[in-house]
């Protein structure tokens, strides 16, 4: 029997009378109910084999949230279904906190709303690497590093499959951009494999044991991921000993004879054919005709046959926990993260928090906007979704009186009227986002640009005559979407030249973004006051509101870097980016911040950014050095007045060696909550693996003899303390 990772793996016994309870009904099957448990035979369900007690596996997206019910056959969403549901923090929300604790929560909240919707796989966590923020789905991913991305994902996932519920972590692997993602052939070489795109999954599986993972639309090294022999083979099966479900991404397999004899187990797809689907009748002509064994069918149906035995789906499995539908709890659970998710940026003479005055101005149309309904197949229904005027308002109550122009102007676009978008996304090969609206004549251009002019006129005029200013701008998922990316980070709607003319008015005003990916702030020397928050959840305004108000003390952190412009994307500068055939990741291992900062590019903000309005000092560090490990120690003190959480970020510096490294990279991070003077000791146990690097010749993790810098910090780039270590092949670590 291999070795197995997941959590039932331990108990010799059980795994045997497991094993023997798959066999069974496997060898009852016929040829035609093994191929229906094999692919799609509706939009989000295989067929199962009733007569055997197996019933279709029900799977639904996504990361925040469980998806409105669709038809069997349509993407069109059931009407008279009860179908909505807590609208979760998106997974960069989740990361911004840089607290494990709230990614629990949230999977806790997904997996029991998913189990009581019915579902049996919940299409989430997104956990791919933001190899440049421009990519279309990065509100759907966690960071661009892969530390941070292990450390959310995990607890993400176990808080999911604790419901007894599949989480179907995704797109394996190097799914980096939205433009002809199901063409585009990413190229990638083994050390920054290893090091950057993989340890999210691999996390995912050694640590968290997903049951289910799914593979990605894109090629990688030249093989479709669905069918990839190396990446499904070779590492996941293999090198990972993967026991668990692998599902195709929708529509993602294009090949019978690859896909079968791929290590994939269920195929999946956007179209109603589903007997025509790659594993259905194709697989069992080709079966029959010799061509392919049988033995590769059965592979996949032991797989999915075990994930359905973990989620004890199976007779006599035991008792499958219930889920609740939304509750209280859930509702609190995703306030408490959004709370923890708000970004400071800047805070200048101490603008924020506010008292909010009695006349108030608020600006801008994401002060109104909802979004839960878009981004593509992160979709939800929600439960509700507070706006920011909304919490604002009740913030205020009957003492402030606040006034609210929308500042910029949003045309009707294709892309936001579109309906069932997915039953066509496979047709395109490349799909060009249209944000513009359309724009046909010269008459319709001046009434346009008269329209935005009007707008940002009345805007001013209110925040000149207002007290106090806030300004809500940013994004929305006609940019952060699934199926297209950004052409640049600049704000779009002609938000710039709004934030820089009400900044002209009220220079104290107050700037609020929201977005899933950073953008460019050229007015940024102007702002005193900049907040931050991701698409986070049905009381995401409510949290942002307390924040402003200083209800709640900031302590979100940046999960990215926010770059100064477009331009200083380092697969932008490569000309990389975006291509849509062969795209070569020349970048390497120097992605986000381990490319601005080893190369010295200034940056809007780093990674790891956050204030608070509270100071904390960083006593200074203890290191020793004890059996094969390095142990850090340092004192954390809020020297403020007020109560408030910060997050210790570890960096190591490696010596000069035999290949360029990123001169910083994150290996541990600690968030703690301290009352005004109270002091924490914070201690951080090191094993090798903080200081090696992937080597291709060893095709393994490697130290190199030398001095390593361990630094403390706020942020990649506020580091308070360092100690240096030192490593010899002789003596291992010495302090
Ligand atoms: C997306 C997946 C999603 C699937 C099902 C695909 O277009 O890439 O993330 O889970 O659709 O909706």
């Amino acid at each position: 029997m291999t070795k197995t990772y997941t959590r039932d793996g331990k108990n010799k016994k059980a795994v045997l009378m497991r094993e023997e309870k798959i066999e069974n009904i496997l060898q009852q099957m016929t040829l035609d109910e093994k191929i229906g448990m094999i692919h799609g035979a509706g939009l989000f369900r295989n067929e199962g084999v009733p007569r055997l007690g197996v019933p279709p596996l029900y799977m639904s997206d996504g990361p925040m949230g469980v998806r409105q019910e669709f038809h069997n056959d349509r993407w069109n969403g059931v009407y008279d279904r009860e179908d909505m549901v807590t609208y979760l923090p998106s997974n960069s929300a989740i990361a911004a906190t840089w607290n494990p604790k709230r990614a629990k929560e949230c999977g806790r909240v997904l997996g029991s709303e998913t189990r009581a919707r019915g579902k049996d796989v919940i299409l989430a966590p997104g956990i791919n690497i933001k190899r440049t923020p421009l990519c279309g789905r990065n509100f759907e991913y966690m960071s661009e590093d892969p530390y941070l991305v292990c450390e959310m994902a995990v607890p993400l996932i176990e808080g999911i499959q604790e419901q007894d519920v599949a989480a179907c972590v995704k797109h394996f692997a190097v799914n980096g951009q939205e433009t002809n993602r199901l063409w585009v052939d990413t190229i990638v070489d083994e050390r920054t494999l290893n090091e950057i795109y993989l340890p999210g999954f691999e996390a995912a599986v050694h640590r968290a044991h997903s049951y289910s993972i799914m593979g990605a639309y894109n090629l990688l090294n030249g093989q479709h991921c669905c069918e990839n022999k190396i990446l499904l083979g070779d590492i996941l099966r293999k090198k990972w000993n993967y026991d668990g479900a692998v599902i195709s991404d929708w529509g993602g397999v294009h090949n019978t004879k690859a896909a079968a004899e791929s290590e994939l187990d269920l195929e999946m797809s956007v179209t109603d054919n589903f007997d025509e689907y790659c594993m259905a009748n194709p697989l069992k002509a080709a079966i029959q005709r010799g061509e392919i064994s049988q033995e590769v069918v059965d592979k996949k149906v032991r797989n999915i046959l075990r994930l359905m035995y973990r989620l004890k789906m199976l007779e006599g499995t035991g008792r499958r926990k219930k889920g609740r539908y939304h509750s209280g709890k859930h509702i609190k659970a995703a306030k408490k993260t959004a709370r923890e998710s708000v970004i400071l940026l800047k805070n200048e003479e101490s603008i924020l928090p506010l008292k909010l005055s009695d006349r108030v101005a608020v600006i801008g149309k994401n002060a109104t906007a909802i979004h839960s309904c878009g981004g593509g197949s992160a979709e939800i229904k929600a439960l509700y979704e507070v706006t920011p005027l909304m919490a604002l308002l009740n913030a205020g109550g009957g003492d402030t009186h606040i006034e609210y122009e929308p500042g910029y102007f949003i045309p009707d676009t294709e892309a936001s009227q579109s309906q069932n978008w997915q039953e066509t996304s496979l047709e395109d090969r490349k799909q060009e986002p249209d944000t513009q609206g359309t724009i046909d004549s010269e008459a319709q251009k001046d009434a346009l640009e008269k329209k935005i002019i009007e707008y940002r006129d009345r805007a001013v005029r209110l925040a000149r005559e207002s007290k106090q200013t806030i300004i809500f701008a940013g994004l929305n998922h006609d940019y952060d979407v699934e199926g297209s990316d950004k052409e640049s980070l600049k704000l779009p709607y002609h938000q710039d030249e709004l934030i820089e003319a009400v900044l002209d008015a009220n220079p104290d005003a107050v700037v609020v973004i929201m977005g899933g990916a950073p953008v460019e702030m050229d007015w940024l020397n102007k702002a005193k006051a900049v907040v931050w928050y991701y698409y986070s959840g049905l009381e995401g305004a409510t949290a942002v509101a307390e924040v402003l108000t200083g209800n709640v003390n900031p302590s979100g952190k940046l999960p990215e870097t926010f770059p100064k412009h477009t331009e200083d994307i380092y697969s932008v500068k490569l000309g990389e980016f975006g291509k849509s055939d062969k795209l070569e990741y020349k970048d390497g291992v120097f992605v986000g911040y381990r490319y601005y900062v080893s190369h010295n590019i200034e940056t809007n903000f780093c990674f790891g950014h956050g204030l608070s309005y509270t100071e904390f000092s960083l006593g200074i560090p203890d290191v020793r050095c004890e059996g094969g490990k390095v142990i850090v120690s340092a004192a954390l003190r809020n020297i403020g007045t007020r109560k408030g959480k910060e997050t210790v970020q570890l960096y190591i510096t490696p010596p000069q060696g035999r290949v360029e490294r990123p001169i910083m990279e994150l290996k541990a991070f600690k968030k703690k909550a301290l009352e005004p003077e109270e002091k924490k000791n914070l201690k951080f146990i090191l094993d090798r693996s903080a200081f090696a690097y992937y080597d291709e010749q060893l095709h393994g993790y490697r130290v190199e003899p030398g001095e390593y810098k361990i630094s403390l910090g706020m942020s990649v780039q506020d580091i308070r303390q360092s100690v240096t270590v030192r490593y010899s092949y002789e003596k291992g670590f010495e302090c």
